[in-house]
């Protein structure tokens, strides 16, 4: 039996996973669970799992919930202390990272330290502090398995070969609901548009990440460290229909690809399950009613996030920590109408350029760049917001 502590239990990839161990409860059990602020849904899949521990995000919600449970053997902490304690928990084997943005670092930093299996969702601990998470991981003697479907596929892809022998990573994307449109039609979307992901569904952070190709520009620095490779062996392919989940060319021309029906519960089961496989009870994937597989090259001059993510990568030191906040912000502002969906990248771009000094040895100096990173977006998007 594995036990299981989620970051983010009440997220898309929380609830998700929790569907998965309902399915496979002979093998997995809920060691705690962690909320944000929906301290509603918490408290039902307290009721449900009986978790040791279970985290919020501040004493207020942390006494909120504890009304809400009346009682109960749960223990109820919260606050940045409370998700590293449930992340390091002596009694669970493997931690789910499914917080959203860079909330997710150090939770997930301190279950690398604590040598778990971590089912990694939050690209953007990967993102941002790739070097330091890959180097916590080899001295804790972490495992760390990826649960975006695309590192999934890579992952399979990679078993059984060397390495030395990979030429470059292929990963699809699935343009999002705008792939289609010229730059002008981008330049009028609205919120609920860019909220309307064709194949996945999933927090809104991600998914307007999705739609700017920013989520695949985030993925592209993701796989640079999880699996050792230059940025400029990692291509992207648009791939609309999101059944090829990605593919590994190797030096002989070969390309393995890992393909299935688009739903998280299969990538979430692998990394849970690891090295075992287990029934996931999907349908199969029906190939010869899926019709044609179309792949073509990602448009960066409409896209131009992506462009952006490879800028970052190569420069290195803080640079993808400081793209990741100014896109996490600027984000933001788009959800509440703030700002229009083509300056999401713009912020990120202009934020990119005025900071140059892009040092990063210690976690702190990544902490700084994203402060440093958010305060200069603010202060753009409300530049603008006073010009409107
Ligand atoms: N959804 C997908 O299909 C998918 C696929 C691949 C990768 N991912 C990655 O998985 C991660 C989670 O995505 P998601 O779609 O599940 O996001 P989501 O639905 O927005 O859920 C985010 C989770 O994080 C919690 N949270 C938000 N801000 C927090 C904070 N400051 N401190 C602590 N907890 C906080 C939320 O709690 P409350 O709601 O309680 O506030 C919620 O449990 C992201 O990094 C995303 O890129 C997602």
């Amino acid at each position: 039996m594995k036990r299981v502590s989620i970051l983010g239990s009440t997220g898309s990839i929380g609830v998700q996973t929790l569907k998965v161990i309902d399915v496979h409860q002979d093998r997995f059990t809920v060691a705690a669970l962690s909320a944000g602020t929906n301290i509603e849904l918490l408290k039902a899949q307290i009721d449900r799992y009986h978790p040791r521990m279970a985290a919020v995000s501040d004493e207020h919600h942390a006494a909120e919930l504890r009304t809400l449970l009346g009682g109960g053997d749960t223990e109820i902490i919260w606050g940045v202390d409370g998700y590293r304690a449930i992340a390091g928990m002596a009694d669970a084997d493997v931690v789910m990272s499914a917080i959203v943005g860079a909330a997710g670092l150090i939770p997930t930093l301190a279950a690398i330290e604590a040598g778990k299996r971590v089912a990694l969702a939050n690209k953007e601990t990967m993102v941002m502090a790739g070097a330091f998470i890959t180097e916590s991981a080899k001295k804790s003697g972490a495992s760390i398995m990826p649960v975006d479907s695309e590192h999934s596929a890579i992952f399979q892809c990679l078993c059984g070969h060397r390495k030395d022998d990979v030429k470059r990573l292929i990963l699809t994307a699935s343009g999002g609901p705008f792939h289609t449109m010229t730059r002008e039609e981008i330049g009028r979307v609205t919120v609920e548009d860019a909220l309307a992901h064709p194949n996945w569904e999933m927090g809104k952070k991600v998914t307007i990440d999705s739609a700017t190709l920013m989520n695949k520009g985030l993925e592209v620095i993701e796989a640079r460290w999880f699996f050792d490779i230059d940025v400029e062996r990692i291509d992207v392919l648009i791939h609309p229909r999101s059944i090829v989940h990605s593919m590994v060319e190797y030096i002989d021309g070969s390309i393995i690809a890992q393909l299935g029906i688009p739903d998280m519960r299969i990538p979430i089961l692998y990394a849970l399950a690891y090295p075992e496989r287990l029934p996931s009870h999907m349908p199969s994937l029906d190939l010869a009613g899926t019709g044609a597989l179309e792949f073509y090259l990602p448009d960066v001059n409409r896209f131009p996030a992506l462009a952006l993510a490879y800028r970052a990568a190569k420069e290195g030191g803080a640079a993808p920590a400081l793209l990741n906040a100014a896109n996490e912000t600027a984000v933001e502002a788009f959800l509440t109408g703030g700002i229009p969906f083509t300056r999401i990248a713009g912020i990120v771009g202009e934020v990119l350029n005025q900071e140059n000094d892009t040092t990063a040895d210690t976690i702190d100096d990544i902490l700084r760049a994203d402060r440093r990173a958010r305060e200069r977006a603010r202060t753009l998007i409300e530049n603008e917001e006073h010009h409107k």
